[in-house]
């Protein structure tokens, strides 16, 4: 039997892909959840469907991480709506790939925007829930290729790469609290993020893995759940590989 003593998570860019599929975990193993995407309309459908499915609560708000007023006020709302805030699962992230010397400033400052800056504003935002005292835990999203690098995605890893450091340095702020924070590193997952990838690449990198086959969105949530749980009561601090075996 596994037991859940956090009750009460936000998950960014919940609307769709992995962070959808967070969302719907956590809110069938009882949380109640606040989904927070730019995709205000895709945030509040996702969450009435996951709702409708699971007869969890789960709430849906438009929310920029990039636009740090506009994440405060709405970690306050989620916070309302859920009675308090102990579980964040910073998901939201983007990509604009291309090879190094090729990339703009824009594709490079926004990718930092999103991907490293958003995940730091996120926990900010949600620091006078998570330093109160109790369990709280809190799960970033990095990637594979923040070990391995990859062509082309020097914005995407070097972000990756930076949410580590948030991770381990986290780990040691929030301890005092009751609060454990890991990280996940997916490997190549289907969702919508790499249906836009070519297609015969997009094939090959997929099942490039001792399982022959491609992440689903529901391997990471899996992992998420686990961390949430009190069977990782213990853990802190680290960052578990969900790659089916690609890299060690
Ligand atoms: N799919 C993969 O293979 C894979 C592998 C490793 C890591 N990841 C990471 O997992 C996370 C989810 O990826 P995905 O594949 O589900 O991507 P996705 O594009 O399918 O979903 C990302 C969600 O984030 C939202 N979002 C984007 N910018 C935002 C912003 N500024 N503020 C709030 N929400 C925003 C989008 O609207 C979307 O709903 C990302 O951080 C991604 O980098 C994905």
């Amino acid at each position: 039997m596994v037991h859940y003593s956090v009750s009460k998570a936000v998950v960014t860019g919940g609307a769709r892909g992995l962070g959808a599929a967070i969302a719907e975990r956590l809110a069938r193993e009882g949380l109640s959840v606040a989904l927070l995407d730019v995709n205000e309309v895709g945030a509040k459908e996702t969450a009435a469907a996951i709702s409708e499915a699971t007869g969890s609560e789960v709430v849906g708000f438009g929310c920029d991480v990039t636009d740090r007023e506009d994440l405060r006020d709405v970690f306050r709302q989620a916070a309302d709506a859920l009675g308090g805030i102990d579980t964040l699962i910073g998901n939201a992230g983007i990509t604009r790939d291309r090879m190094f010397h090729k990339l703009t400033d824009d594709d490079w400052d926004r990718v930092i925007a999103v991907n490293l800056t958003g995940v730091f504003d996120s926990l900010r935002a949600a620091a006078p829930w998570l330093r109160a005292e109790g369990p709280g835990r809190v799960v970033l999203i990095s990637s594979v290729v923040a070990k391995t690098g990859n062509l082309g995605q020097m914005n995407y890893i070097a972000a990756k790469a930076g949410v580590i450091g948030l991770v381990r340095s986290a780990a040691v702020e929030l301890a005092r609290f009751g609060t454990t924070v890991n990280g996940i590193r997916p490997g190549f997952v289907e969702s919508p993020m790499t249906a836009a990838m070519p297609q015969d690449a997009r094939e090959a990198l997929m099942t490039d893995n001792l399982l022959g086959r491609a992440g689903q969105p529901e391997d990471i949530a899996g992992g998420v759940a686990y961390l949430c749980s009190d069977d990782a009561a213990f853990v802190t601090g680290q960052v578990l590989d969900i790659n089916g075996g690609s890299v060690f």
